[in-house]
């Protein structure tokens, strides 16, 4: 059973690339930020909390996405495998995830960190923006939400480097050449 992270800053490709990962290695994905855009769409309590710091690209506390994460494990008790995309962004939130999976008799297999120049995430977040037109890429939330990603998340890299679980991987070229950077990782594992 193997079970990812795939980890990078806004923009990285997390999301595009994920879809071949989860296909490729059968696994269930556990997106934080999908989860969290669902919940806004249905209009539910946990929706209008998550709002109020997505919009500004502020990250949503700690304990309200553990708490998601447990649950959805919980539903998804039968999957071979899990990726997650979106979590764990903080240190705390990582030392809940190898709580959780102790719980469940699993660990992490590997973190695998897309690297992508700032400058390039900015332009392809913008694009985004006239494509899909989510709420949280205008230029003042991507900037917060890139200087969110070095204070606070980027330094799990070192939480998992330390157990040598980390693998960076180049996030630049085509999709499909990122694609088989992270096929080869995955593959040595
Ligand atoms: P989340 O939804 O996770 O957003 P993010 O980390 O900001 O990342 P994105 O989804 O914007 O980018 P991505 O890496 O998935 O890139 P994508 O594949 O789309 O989180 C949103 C918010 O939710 C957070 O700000 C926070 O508020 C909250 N949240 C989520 N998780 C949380 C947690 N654990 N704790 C607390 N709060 C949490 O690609 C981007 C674009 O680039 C796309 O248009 C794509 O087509 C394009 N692209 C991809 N690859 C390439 C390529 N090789 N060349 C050119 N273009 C490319
Ligand atoms: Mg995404």
């Amino acid at each position: 059973m193997i079970n990812l992270i795939l980890f990078g800053p806004p923009g990285s490709g997390k999301g595009t690339q994920g879809k071949f990962i989860q296909e490729r290695y059968k696994l269930c994905t556990i997106s934080m930020g999908d989860i969290l855009r669902n919940e806004i769409a249905l209009g539910t309590d946990l929706g209008i909390t998550a709002k109020s710091y997505m919009d500004k690209g502020n990250l949503v506390p700690d304990e309200v996405v553990v708490g998601i994460i447990e649950h959805t494990m919980e539903q998804k008790k039968d999957c071979s495998g899990f990726l997650f995309d979106g979590f764990p962004r903080t240190v705390a939130q990582a030392k809940a995830l190898d709580t959780m999976m102790h719980h469940h008799g699993i660990q992490v297999s590997a973190l695998l960190e897309l690297d992508v120049p700032e400058e390039e995430l900015v332009k392809r977040l913008l694009l985004r923006k006239e494509i899909e037109g989510r709420s949280d890429d205008n230029i003042d939330t991507i900037n917060n939400r890139l200087t969110v990603y070095r204070t606070q998340t980027a330094p799990i890299a070192d939480y998992y480097r330390k157990q040598g679980l980390h693998h960076l991987i180049q996030g630049t070229g085509k999709v499909e050449e990122i694609t088989e950077r992270l096929y080869n990782a995955i593959d040595k594992l």
